[in-house]
């Protein structure tokens, strides 16, 4: 017989709100000392947590996080994408994923890129490697300031919005897992 999911370990996507920046900020950080992720300052996550989507349960706790950062009417990067070590490989990762790349087509845009450590967990969800140097505005505005610019390990991937646009809203119907 299959067991039906707790209530409390649905977790739902949704828009990140300001009592999530502290778990946010862990999260992140979590993966930062281990030169998964790069780190990004509180002040920084306050800043930009209208720019967030977060998994999360009923109790208020977060499985997961990703950011939409907007460059040009055509360009937006997922940054800061990362998933509670302990319930990774469950989906989390793919639904925010999937709910981004939603509402970068809602806004028209083109085309979606990521830096990224992981470039196979983002050829699973449609994008392929490319030059890190198609994004120079991410250069310039980031990676320069960036202390790991000489001997950076990440492989920039993107999505082309226009070719997959039917696939992007069939994939982003979904907006609850099990976790
Ligand atoms: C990468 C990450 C966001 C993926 O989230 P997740 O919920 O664990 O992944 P999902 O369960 O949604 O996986 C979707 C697919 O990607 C694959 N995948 C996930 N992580 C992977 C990894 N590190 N390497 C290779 N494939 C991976 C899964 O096997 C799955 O493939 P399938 O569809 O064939 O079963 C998560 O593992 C994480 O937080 N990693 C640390 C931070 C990080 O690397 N962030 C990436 C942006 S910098």
């Amino acid at each position: 017989m299959t067991r039906e999911p707790q209530s409390e370990t649905l977790t739902a996507i949704r828009k990140a709100e300001l009592r999530d920046v502290p778990a946010i900020f862990s999260m992140i950080s979590h993966y930062a000392a281990e030169r998964i992720m790069l780190p990004r300052p509180l002040t920084d996550l306050y800043e930009s947590v209208r720019e967030f989507l977060v998994a999360g349960n009923q109790k208020g706790e977060i499985a997961g996080c990703g950011a939409l950062k907007l460059y040009n009417a055509e360009l937006a990067e997922i940054r800061s994408l990362c998933v509670n070590p302990k319930i990774q490989h469950r989906g989390i990762g793919r639904l925010l994923t999937e709910k981004l790349l939603a509402e970068a087509e809602s806004f028209g845009l083109k085309t979606v890129f990521a830096l990224t450590t992981t470039p196979e967990f983002f050829a699973k969800c449609g994008f392929r490697e490319v030059a890190r140097e198609r994004f120079p505005m991410k250069v310039w505005r980031d990676c320069l300031r960036c202390d790991r610019y000489f001997h950076c390990h990440e492989k920039a991937v993107c999505l082309d919005l226009s070719s997959t646009s039917e696939l992007v809203k069939t994939q982003a119907e979904p907006a609850e897992i099990s976790a």
